[in-house]
């Protein structure tokens, strides 16, 4: 299910398409000849480079003296011999001290090579990088002319030398056995005796499960044995553990962050019941005559209710919680926390029902807020930041950890780019159109990637109770974002009006993006590593691995779709679409949700049940499948009918099948909302009688202390 997106991202299929205008690849053409010459350069230094590493390892096994054998060494050989190999062996001993010697050797031989100690292969990959200029056509051809034969004979070469690599091993793994042998029929050496005796002694040994009470009835005076529960229930999900209770939050945060937390919830759940009426238009466009349910004012409805009330009252609760934590000081205004709290609900109401009646601020996207209400949210994220700077400020750890960067920055650019976005000098003509485009995708990237991987960087290493893999890639994936991120707006408008350089800048940002998001893959992945076992007894760690694959590839995606190439067929249809779903719901969204399900029961000590936990992970993810590929799949033939001069409407017939499929996938998400929304209601205000053993256990060590400081 996963694999068909990844490839939908990684294969750009345009290149493939048969389309007219301007395709990349054509055999004819000198783009074509150049990427033919490309290849075979990187063929021919993949190749030679990797002849270079493995003859030099095969240099450096022949530089290195024979394997010696002694009484110290001889212990490694032993633990890799099984009990009939060690049988034969002393069999073999005992023949020898009868007939003396002779086939002895030979025999041996037999008995140790069955390539039990075949040496490591070694394999590289490298990363060659050609560069060449030549455009004349006649000269590149040319040099691909000479370059076949080169290429075809430097494969030939490599082949034989693997053959003569392999070989070479292969004598040195018969010196190293014949040298062994000739060691074990050396005279007696009575410890390696002892050993082998010793090895096939552990090997033989199996446990007769009557270690404890021997052949009698367990004596079981303390009720060790008889208390243990061995008949469980039948379980229709995985057990997963428990969260712990952090006594020492302060009960006023907690409330706090649950709050912002469960407004965050019902906006999911309001914002996305406008989403699925949306997509359910798609498939009954005559399903109401309505003014304020009408498409035009509900898409907008759906998106700012989702923007700024699911993904920002989430990431802000999320960041009260951790900014003060990670700074080891309380949050320095509650008061203000609280009015922030309210400021931004009181947007996102006002907003709704502003556009619900046909008030809005123009065809600015996720703009469309008028200025006074908008400024409600500007004034609200003010107050946090000021907030979160003092807290900062005052914290007593000598570092600033990395979580509060990405927050702090995030909150900064929102702030400017909603500045950039509303004030009324770029509100016409084409600056218009660039500061709509900066204002998109920095409202993405800056504001809910930055603030959402701040709240991974606290989250995910305390999840996986290890320190995150490395500090100095974080700053490399906040610096290179920073960089990259802020140029990439007017990839947006690829072919429209805007400067060509302009474009081109953000074509060329929008491929250096893959650097920060590279760099902060690699981090969170090589976090798992040694603890991919928590995984699955855990169910925090599956939402953060679901968001780190699509922070991968919905990524990568959005650099595919930057291309003139493929802007040329995506742009304009539901392929922009799926991409936004596969970021702000796949990365954001499941994120949010992960950081949420870690920091709740720690506050309130009462956890969700954990197959509604379940239905909420599955549903998402396979209705966001179900949303997403048919979307990418119909788009791509659409934008080629387009291309093609195919009639409009025929691409509107050929993509209902498709409108289906995401309104499907769509209520699957919906109903996951809902999963979501219980599940945050009893790990809030559900009844924790289930934890009843909890606060005893507590009052228990209570006096237990009290008697030991009396005592
Ligand atoms: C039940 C879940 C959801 C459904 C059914 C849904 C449905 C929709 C629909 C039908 C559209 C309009 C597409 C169009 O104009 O062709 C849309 C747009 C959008 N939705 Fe959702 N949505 C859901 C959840 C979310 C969530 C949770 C987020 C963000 C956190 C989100 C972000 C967006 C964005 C950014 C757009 C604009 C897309 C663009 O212009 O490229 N959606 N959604
Ligand atoms: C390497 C990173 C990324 C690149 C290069 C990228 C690139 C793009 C491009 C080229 C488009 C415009 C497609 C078109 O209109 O033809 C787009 C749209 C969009 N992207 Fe990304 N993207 C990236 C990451 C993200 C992330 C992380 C998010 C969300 C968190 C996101 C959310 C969106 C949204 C919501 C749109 C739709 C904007 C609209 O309404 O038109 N993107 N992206």
């Amino acid at each position: 299910m996963r694999v068909l997106p990844v490839l939908l991202t990684v294969i750009p299929i345009p290149l493939f398409a048969n389309i007219r205008g301007r395709a990349f690849f054509s055999a004819d053409s000198t783009d074509g000849l150049l990427f033919i010459l490309l290849l075979l350069v990187t063929i021919l230094l993949v190749v030679a480079v990797s002849l270079k590493v493995r003859t030099s390892i095969m240099r450096e096994k022949t530089d290195q003296p024979p394997a010696r054998f002694n009484a110290t060494t001889i212990s490694e050989y032993i633990s890799a011999l099984s009990s009939r190999r060690i049988d034969a062996y002393l069999a073999l001993k005992k023949k020898k001290q009868q007939e003396g010697g002779g086939t002895i050797k030979s025999l041996l031989l037999l008995v140790l090579t069955g390539g039990w100690f075949a040496l490591p292969a070694t394999a590289q990959q490298v990363d060659a990088r050609p560069s060449s200029l030549l455009q004349e056509t006649g000269i590149i051809i040319t040099l691909i002319l000479l370059l076949v034969p080169i290429v075809a004979g430097v494969i030939l070469m490599a082949v034989k030398v693997s053959a003569l690599i392999r070989r070479r091993n292969r004598e040195r793994n018969e010196e190293e056995i014949m040298a062994f042998t000739e060691y074990l029929i050396s005279p007696d050496d009575p410890i390696i005796e002892q050993a082998l005796e010793q090895r096939r002694k552990a090997l033989a040994y199996q446990l007769s499960n009557k270690e404890l009470a021997g052949e009698k009835e367990a004596e079981d005076a303390k009720g060790l044995v008889g208390n243990i529960n061995i008949h469980k229930g039948l379980s229709i999900v995985a057990q997963k553990q428990r969260a712990r209770a952090r006594p020492s939050i302060d009960p006023e945060l907690s409330r706090l962050v649950m709050w912002y937390l469960g407004c965050a919830a019902c906006w999911l759940v309001f914002g996305t019941t406008a989403g699925e009426y949306v997509g359910i238009k798609f498939v009954h466009p005559d399903v109401d005559h309505l003014s304020w349910l009408s498409f035009g004012r509900l898409r907008p409805v759906h998106t700012n209710a989702v923007f700024w009330g699911w993904a920002s009252l989430g990431m802000l609760g999320l960041g009260h919680y951790v900014v003060p934590r990670v700074s080891n000081v309380p949050l320095a205004s509650m008061k203000h926390a609280w009015w922030s709290l309210i400021l931004i609900n009181a947007a996102v109401v006002l907003g709704t029902i502003s556009l619900m009646a046909g008030i809005n601020n123009g065809g600015g996207e996720y703009r469309e807020y008028i200025w006074p209400i908008q400024l409600l949210f500007g004034i609200g994220l003010v107050i946090t930041l000021n907030n979160f700077i003092k807290t900062i400020a005052a914290r007593t750890t000598k570092e600033i950890y990395i979580s509060n960067w990405y927050i702090v920055a995030a909150i900064i650019f929102a702030l400017v780019i909603s500045v950039v976005a509303y004030v009324p000098f770029w509100q016409d003509g084409l600056g218009e159109t660039i500061v709509q485009g900066y204002y998109m995708h920095q409202g993405v990237g800056m504001w809910f990637m930055m603030f959402t991987l701040g709240i991974v960087y606290y989250f995910l290493p305390q999840q996986l109770n290890r320190s995150i893999y490395s500090y100095s890639l974080g700053i490399l994936a906040f610096w290179a974002q920073i960089l990259f991120y802020t140029l990439i707006g007017t990839h947006h408008f690829v072919f429209s009006a805007i400067p060509w350089w302009l474009q081109t800048v953000a074509i060329v940002g929008s491929v250096g993006m893959i650097i920060p998001v590279a760099a902060g893959t690699t981090n969170f992945i090589m976090t798992f590593r040694g603890g991919w076992y928590k995984v699955s007894s855990s169910y925090t760690l599956p939402f953060f691995l679901v968001g780190i694959i699509f922070y991968f590839t919905g990524s990568l995606q959005g650099t595919a779709e930057a291309f003139r190439t493929t802007n040329l067929i995506w742009h304009f249809t539901d392929f922009t679409v799926a991409h936004s779903h596969l970021t702000m719901y796949g990365i954001v969204s499941f994120f949010l949700w992960a950081g949420i399900y870690a920091v709740v029961p720690r506050l309130s000590g009462k956890e969700a049940p954990q197959i509604t936990v379940g239905a909420h992970f599955w549903l998402a993810l396979i209705g966001l499948m179900f949303y997403t590929v048919p979307l990418m799949y119909g788009s791509t033939l659409r934008g080629i009918m387009w291309m093609q001069g195919k009639p409009f409407i025929d691409s509107v017939i050929m993509m209902a099948p498709y409108w289906l499929w995401r309104a499907i996938g769509g209520s699957l998400m919906w109903l996951s909302h809902l999963f979501f929304a219980y599940n945050l209601y009893k790990m809030i205000l559900g009844d924790d009688t289930a934890e009843a053993k909890g606060p005893a256990i507590e009052t228990l060590n209570q006096s237990y202390s009290e008697i030991e400081t009396t005592l």
